[in-house]
């Protein structure tokens, strides 16, 4: 058949499909979710069925609530007729069904006219495509709920909640009469996506199959008829998710062209209720697959003002005879840290060549002046340097106070060169010591998340630091910047974006935030 052929076909189709609509009521139509598809819709779900299953496999194609065979007439006018090996229909209603079948006699296709959730399914079709009725619960008598519920248990191993509307049923069944590793297309309300019914159905496409892709409608957008303005095309795979998966979910636009677009993990995906949040922006894109600031809150080291006068060597606080517990240890410039594990001695000070302290007396003038003779004088001596004057120093309440910069688990050194000899730009250095750092460190502390991980598994910070070393260097720095000379600088910001999926799994599953409230609480907490 030539394409004007099928051209022609689709023309009759539409005819038809008005002439039997209008020769029903609409509250009958309602009974059995009667609503067509649109062609030019029917068309870019083929095509898109095609990109996803590949260019190559034979093609065994089953709509289970065919109408007047929108989906099927798209079919071919998608694929050469070489490459579909059957299509197979069903329809309940003969007021549709026999008209179609007379329409599409001798195309191939085989249109049974019976109900769908009665049959006994054989799974041997790799495109499924489905505008299923979309009949409310509370137009389904208990009965039949329960023989649909037990028959989905069946089918899908999940049983849909009570107030689940047919085409629930119609998704879950339909599970069984796919070969494994097929991909299915579903035209179904959005609201799946958010009511407690729909819980069953999402746990079922991230657990039991391999959800691809969620496009939803922009209900502004005309070219649909008032049926479809909240509908969603959900599409998947027979196949249990890969590890890392990400769902695209899309809003407005057209299918292959949408308007707005973004990946979501699954971990996001279990976390959240709402999924018609995605993929719009919003707080909780924090948790859409792991970034590094999903488990580690990112500070710049201290500013001192001046490090030559407010970080000493052992031996020079000795030699002025100043009090040591005046100062704290600091780590020093990224230099001198060849190691990228510090260990520490009993008090803290790092296990390292160079052992410095940075000067945070913690007191006023006056009280030093009184207790600490030495270091007052030390600290007359810095202002005939003129360092409380500075800009840093004289906004501060204490010109010689530090600000609070606990030790960091992690540290990170930011300014690198890209063609280091170690090919690593950027350094992360597991800390155990009780040493702060200065501003040629980004500190990294854990988040709350992160924090209830520790305490369940002590080890996971020593992993997570594992992790962090083996991020690319393109991953880094694609999110970093680059100055001249091939210096690359990552800011507190950009290390807090880049992507970190392997420490997400890493989070025990019953430490990860579960549900919306938790999450907004343990972001506010932060
Ligand atoms: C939303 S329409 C979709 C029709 C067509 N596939 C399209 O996209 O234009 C749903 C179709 O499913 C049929 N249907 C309703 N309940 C059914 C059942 N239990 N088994 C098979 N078909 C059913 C309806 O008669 C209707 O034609």
């Amino acid at each position: 058949m030539s394409k004007t052929d099928h051209a022609r076909l689709e023309q009759d189709r539409l005819e038809l499909q008005a002439q039997l609509d209008s020769q029903k009521t609409r509250a009958a139509r309602n009974k059995l979710g009667q609503f067509a598809t649109p062609t030019a819709l029917a068309t870019d779900i083929l095509e898109y069925a095609g990109s996803i299953l590949g260019n190559k496999e034979p093609i065994r194609f089953l709509d289970p609530a065919i109408g007047t065979g929108a989906f099927y007439s798209a079919l071919l006018r998608a694929f050469p007729a070489t490459r579909i090996e059957r299509a197979t229909g069903y329809e309940i209603d003969t007021h549709y069904g026999q008209p179609a079948a007379e329409l599409w006699d001798g195309t191939g296709l085989e249109l049974n006219h019976m109900d769908f959730t009665r049959q006994r399914a054989s799974s041997k079709f790799n495109m499924l495509i489905c505008n299923p009725p979309y009949v409310r619960h509370h137009h389904m008598a208990n009965e039949e709920k329960g023989r649909l519920q037990l028959a989905s248990m069946g089918a899908a191993g999940f049983r849909p909640s009570g107030l689940s509307g047919l085409y629930c049923h119609f998704l879950a069944l339909s599970h069984a009469w796919m070969s494994e590793g097929g991909v299915a297309g579903w035209l179904i309300p959005s609201e799946f996506m958010d009511v407690n019914y729909g819980q069953a159905i999402k746990r079922y496409l991230l657990e039991k199959v391999t959800l691809l892709h969620i496009h939803r409608f922009d209900p502004n957008d005309v070219q649909f008829a008032d049926a479809l303005v909240s509908s969603a095309v959900v599409w998947f795979r027979k196949s249990p998710p890969p590890k890392h998966h990400q769902v695209k979910f899309t809003f407005g636009g057209t299918l292959a062209e949408p308007a707005l677009s973004r990946e979501i993990s699954i971990p996001a995906l279990s976390a959240e209720t709402k999924w018609t949040r995605f993929p719009a922006l919003n707080v909780r894109d924090r948790y859409t697959g792991g970034v590094v600031s999903d488990f580690f809150k990112i500070k710049r080291g201290i500013a001192t003002g001046d490090n030559s006068f407010f970080i000493l060597s052992k031996a020079e606080i000795a030699a002025r005879g100043l009090p040591m517990h005046a100062f704290r240890p600091i780590l020093p410039s990224p230099r001198y840290v060849k190691v990228d594990e510090i260990d520490s001695d009993k008090h803290g000070v790092p296990a390292l060549d160079r052992r410095l302290f940075l000067l945070d007396p913690g007191l006023p003038e006056d009280e030093i002046r009184k207790q600490y003779p030495a270091l007052y004088a030390y600290l007359q001596e810095g202002k005939e340097r003129g360092l409380h004057d500075r800009y840093l120093c004289r906004n501060r309440k204490l010109w010689y106070a530090q600000e609070v910069r606990p030790p960091a688990p992690i540290v990170c050194t930011y300014l690198g060169r890209g063609d280091a000899k170690n090919g690593r730009p950027f350094r992360f250095i597991l800390n155990k010591s009780a040493a702060t750092v200065a501003n040629a460190y980004l500190a990294m502390y854990p988040t709350l998340l992160m924090e209830r991980a520790m305490k369940a598994d002590p080890t996971i910070i020593r992993r997570a630091w594992e992790v962090l070393n083996r991020i690319t260097p393109e991953t880094l720095l694609g999110e970093g910047r680059v100055y001249g000379g091939g210096l690359h600088k990552l800011e507190p910001k950009e290390l807090a974006n880049v992507p970190v999926l392997e420490l997400m799994d890493m989070i025990p599953t019953i430490e990860r935030p579960q549900t919306q409230t938790e999450i907004f609480e343990l972001v506010a907490a932060e």
